[in-house]
This record gives C-alpha cells, sequence and structure tokens, in this order.
C-alpha cells in the first residue's frame, strides 16, 4: 500500500547523507521539504557516468546521475551541475569534456570523483585530440560545450557530441538508487553493437 511521507524530521537526516554519497551541500542547511525531495528522488534508478575534462594538465571529473540525452539532430546531452561544483567551472572554461557512462566494475572510479579529493588520479585515462576520457567505459561522448543554463542551485551544462566510442558489447552497467552503487541482479547479456560503431 502507498504511504506517503510528508515530513522529514532532521535528526533523521543522516540517512540521507548516504545520497549522492553525502557529497553535496550541508545537510543541516536543507530544508524538510528539499530533503524528502531528494528521498523520493533516490527512487528514481539511474546510471552513472563521470564527466572528465583537463584544466592545467590535471585530470577533472565529477561523478553525475543527471545525465540525459537531449537531441538527436544536432546530437546534445545535458547534466547538471552544483553551482559551486569546482570540476564543472573548469569545463566551462575549457569547453570540452567527455562523458564516461560506468561499468560495473568502476564504482572505485565513481566514488572518486564524488568526493573532495586531493589525490591524484590512478585510473587509467585515455587522450586524443583534446579530450581525456576513461578506459572501460561502457560508452565514452565526446562534447564541445553548446549552452548552460541556470536551473535553481545548479546549473544545466548543454554539449554537443562531436564523437562517440563503446566498447562491442556493454558491460554489466554501474546502478544508483536510494543513494547507493548497485549492480543488476539479473544476468547480463550486452547486446552487441554495430560493428561500424566500433571505436
Ligand atoms: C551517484 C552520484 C551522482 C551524482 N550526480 C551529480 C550530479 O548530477 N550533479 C552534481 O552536481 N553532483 C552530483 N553528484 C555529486 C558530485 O559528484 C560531488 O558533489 C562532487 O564532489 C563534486 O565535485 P566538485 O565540487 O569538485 O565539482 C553525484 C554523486 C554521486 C555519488
Amino acid at each position: 500500500m502507498y504511504t506517503p511521507i510528508q515530513t522529514v524530521p532532521l535528526r533523521r537526516a543522516l540517512i540521507f547523507h548516504r545520497l549522492w554519497g553525502g557529497a553535496l551541500g550541508d545537510l543541516a542547511e536543507m530544508t524538510d521539504q528539499a530533503l524528502l525531495y531528494r528521498r523520493l528522488f533516490g527512487r528514481f534508478t539511474t546510471g552513472v557516468a563521470v564527466v572528465l575534462g583537463e584544466d592545467a594538465g590535471k585530470v577533472i571529473g565529477l561523478t553525475v546521475n543527471s545525465l540525459t540525452s537531449a537531441s538527436l539532430d544536432p546530437l546534445l546531452l545535458l547534466f547538471c551541475a552544483h553551482n559551486q561544483s569546482q570540476s564543472a567551472e573548469s569545463f566551462l572554461r575549457s569547453g570540452r569534456f567527455s562523458v564516461n557512462i560506468l561499468a560495473a566494475h568502476q564504482e572505485d572510479v565513481a566514488r572518486h570523483f564524488s568526493s573532495t579529493r586531493s589525490g591524484e588520479v590512478k585510473f587509467d585515462c585515455l587522450r586524443g585530440k583534446g579530450f581525456v576520457w576513461l578506459a572501460g567505459s561502457n560508452a565514452v561522448f565526446r562534447c564541445h560545450l553548446e549552452a548552460t543554463y541556470p536551473g535553481g542551485d545548479h546549473r544545466i551544462i548543454l554539449g554537443r557530441v562531436v564523437d562517440m566510442v563503446g566498447p562491442k558489447e556493454c558491460a554489466r552497467p554501474l546502478l544508483y538508487h536510494e543513494g547507493r552503487y548497485l549492480h543488476l541482479e539479473q544476468e547480463h547479456q550486452g547486446r552487441a553493437f554495430l560493428e561500424s560503431h566500433r571505436p
């Protein structure tokens, strides 16, 4: 039976700190409505992607699950980045980034780019034509910045896809649900990819 959740007492806020790994915002400053919104939206199960770029020779990454394909003609995608996101600032400065759709075996990559990290990136990054991307991803979209739009405490960042690659078969995907990383329980059989689109 459906039971509406009406209030989220602040003392229970720590439960929701797991959403986005507790990486965003100060929960003490969030209203009950915002917490409730996050909690209910956490039921919308998503994949996980890392937006990757380079700034002064340093690899910059941001774990996102707000990724959406926006248009087929032209090829556009969008994601939302918090107004305080340092990574987003650097993508906007350089005007280019790659969007890497993660496989289940890349959970450590997702964790790394969703935390305040000082350590260097130890993951296998590939480079070419001014882009940097993550080896082993299920799909990589190389984008030029098309536009940004205000969206409350986030910015909506629209990228024009200039190039894309992916392995012949999709590996088991990394999922995110109610603040936790999950893997598909069901036996996953990647669908064979079109020969002409092989990386
Ligand atoms: C699964 C997952 C999805 C996330 N999705 C987003 C997102 O779509 N937009 C965003 O701004 N932050 C998102 N975050 C939080 C950022 O990854 C995190 O706040 C990061 O530390 C921001 O780094 P920066 O401030 O250096 O850019 C997500 C975190 C996780 C774990």
